[in-house]
């Protein structure tokens, strides 16, 4: 099996660093022994107390929570395996210094705490060919959209412990928001060791299961409409004569000092927005443009369409 030269991916950059490790040997499906990780072991029975974290399916979301659990030193590079059929990610996954294999079970041999990041339509075959090898030892945790606590624990066996994530994609950069559930079987100490890995993404809180459409209506997708209003903003000053690159740079500087503000002074946006109003100002006067299109109730009614698509897909 050939193995990846270090080399960086687009929006995937090389934890600084992890050049210096000792370069992961690549697992081959045939679940054979790694010098490093020596014997198998039974889940749950980590070599000095370390987690094991594994990820079936290694593409862009969980990349983005690898890196970020492993830039914020929640669990060693070495200590994550990534399992996926084809090459094609798993290459950015060595980079990190993390293992990878292309067999799924492997992970599950190897890991307590698997994140389970296919595409939705592909977990429900994934799950029944990983179904035999998880045990009771086992954290399951899946970010597969639209697929419920209830189809999870259905697919795999009575007890097992399993969790749902939500996140959005600025967790590849470690500033998501991600929300999660936990099913019947997973209790306080899954739900805080999950939190404390997750946190290393971004935000991260702890839902009822019922809002996770919500916040794909309102984070997941609402990611999509900051880009539509950061596009407008930069092109209203191209408009204004300001060169596009410049525009584009302070319009997303500006929707980050907006958006460090909210979370740092704790104020409501309403409150934040009247600072900025001068009577008779320049803001009032645009506000009052933003206002004549509507813009509030465009994008609760974008929150609304997008979280009834969520509901939809999921009943699928
Ligand atoms: N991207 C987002 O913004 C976002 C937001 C919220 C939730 N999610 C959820 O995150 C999950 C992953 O999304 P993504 O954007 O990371 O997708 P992605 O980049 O397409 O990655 C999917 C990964 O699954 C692997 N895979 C395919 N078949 C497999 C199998 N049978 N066994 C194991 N791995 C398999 C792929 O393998 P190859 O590498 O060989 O192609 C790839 O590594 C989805 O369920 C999605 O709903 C994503």
């Amino acid at each position: 099996m050939t193995s990846h030269p270090a080399r960086p991916i687009a929006g995937r950059g090389a934890v600084p660093g992890a050049s210096t490790e000792p370069r992961p040997t690549r697992l081959s499906a045939g679940g054979p022994r790694d010098v490093t990780w020596g014997r198998r072991r039974r889940p749950g029975m980590e070599a000095r107390g370390e987690l094991r974290v594994g990820f079936v399916g290694a593409g862009r979301m969980a990349h983005g929570v690898a890196q970020g659990v492993v830039r914020a030193g929640k669990v060693k590079a070495a200590n994550i395996l990534a399992s996926a059929p084809s090459d094609r990610n798993l290459g950015a996954f060595q980079d990190l210094g993390c293992r990878t294999t292309h067999c799924n079970s492997e992970v599950l041999q190897r890991c307590t705490l698997v994140f389970l990041a296919t595409k939705p339509h592909l977990l429900p075959g994934v799950l029944q060919q990983i179904a035999p090898a998880v045990t009771r030892d086992h954290i399951i945790v899946s970010v597969a959209a639209g697929v419920t606590l209830q189809t999870l624990q259905q697919l795999l066996p009575a007890g097992t412990k399993v969790l749902r994530v939500m996140p959005n994609l600025p967790c590849v950069v470690q500033e998501g928001a991600v929300v999660f559930a936990r099913g019947s079987c997973a209790g306080e100490q899954e739900a805080a060791l999950l939190k404390s890995l997750l946190s290393a993404c971004g935000l991260c809180e702890e839902t009822p299961e019922s809002y996770i459409d919500i916040h794909t209506g309102l984070s997941g997708s609402g990611v999509a409409y900051v880009y539509l209003f950061a596009e407008a903003l930069a092109e209203g000053a191209v408009k204004m004569g300001m060169p596009s690159a410049l525009a584009n740079k302070i319009a997303a500087q500006t929707l980050l000092g907006a958006a460090k503000m909210i979370l740092e002074t704790g104020e409501h946006p309403a409150k934040l927005r009247s600072n900025v109003c001068t009577p008779g100002g320049t803001t009032i006067h645009a506000l009052h443009e933003l206002e004549k299109g509507a813009l509030r109730a465009t994008v609760m009614n974008a929150v609304e369409a997008a979280t009834t698509r969520a509901h939809e897909l999921g009943e699928r």
